[in-house]
């Protein structure tokens, strides 16, 4: 268990929907003053800040692209200055674009995107959260990569080599950051259905995983905490995704 201060403030990329909202309402439950980035979800954000600010807690909204570098870069200052010049505590890098295509049909400008998306913002983000914390202050990072972090994804070229570099990424900042801040990671199985996936589809692909069933989003939130309460881990991955990586 942790002998650390827990994080009492957070960022949460993507954080308007899906797992990045859900991720939001675990931490502002434990108390912790929360910045929701999003890109096009305004309205949802908006409403997630609603909801958390009813219930007592601390909810900001920042929006940006993080395909554009600048924008990412200045993301954790902004997240500071709402935060009344608090420094971040935890940040979560949820945010990411899932897109099919083999090698052969993979344009340069999708192969980028993913890049600039799922690698270079986790990047710029966890240096420049890294820079902002005070001396003496632990901090956390939690990457949200994937199961095929460790094994290419057939037909998603761009995001499976996106999402390894980030476990790459993810250990190299652990080492280099230690011991002031712990960084992890989650590698999600089939949790949610991509939107535009059919249930029967998502359902096969639950069933085709060892445990012979999709996860919940329960599922990653009990990751999450267990890793946020354990200060004696760190560059490590905990994949949710009922065994389909042995596959
Ligand atoms: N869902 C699953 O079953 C599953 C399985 C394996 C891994 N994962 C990983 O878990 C994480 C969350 O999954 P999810 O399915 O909840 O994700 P998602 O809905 O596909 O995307 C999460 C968020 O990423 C943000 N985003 C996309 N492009 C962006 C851009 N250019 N700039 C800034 N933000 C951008 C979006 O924000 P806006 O909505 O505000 O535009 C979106 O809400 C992802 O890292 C994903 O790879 C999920």
């Amino acid at each position: 268990m942790s002998t650390a201060p827990p994080p009492t403030t957070a960022l949460i990329t993507g954080g308007a929907r899906r797992l990045g909202a859900a991720c939001v309402r675990t931490l502002a439950r434990r108390g912790m003053a929360v910045v929701i980035h999003h890109h096009a979800s305004d309205g949802p954000a908006k409403a997630l800040q609603t909801e958390i600010t009813a219930q007592g807690g601390e909810a900001h909204l920042l929006q940006a692209d993080l395909a554009d570098p600048e924008q990412t870069r200045t993301l954790i200052d902004r997240a500071a200055t709402l935060l009344g010049n608090r420094p971040l505590t935890l940040l979560i890098n949820n945010a990411a674009i899932f897109e099919p295509g083999t090698l052969r049909q993979t344009s340069l400008e999708q192969w980028q995107r993913h890049l600039a998306i799922n690698l270079t913002a986790p990047f710029l983000l966890s240096r420049e959260f890294a820079r902002q914390l005070p001396p003496g202050l632990p901090g956390q990072i939690i990457q949200i990569i994937d199961r095929h972090g460790h094994r290419p994804r057939p037909g998603y070229a761009a995001y499976s080599a996106a999402k390894s570099a980030l476990w790459t990424l993810t250990r190299q900042a652990a080492l280099e950051l230690a011991p002031a801040i712990r960084v992890n990671a989650i590698g999600p199985g089939p949790i949610l259905p991509a939107p535009g996936d059919s249930a029967e589809r998502f359902a096969a692909i639950g069933a085709a995983t060892p445990a012979g069933r999709s996860g919940t989003p329960d599922d990653i939130l009990s990751a999450l905490l267990f890793l946020i309460d354990h200060d004696f881990i760190t560059g490590e991955m905990i994949r949710v995704d009922g065994g389909e990586h042995l596959r």
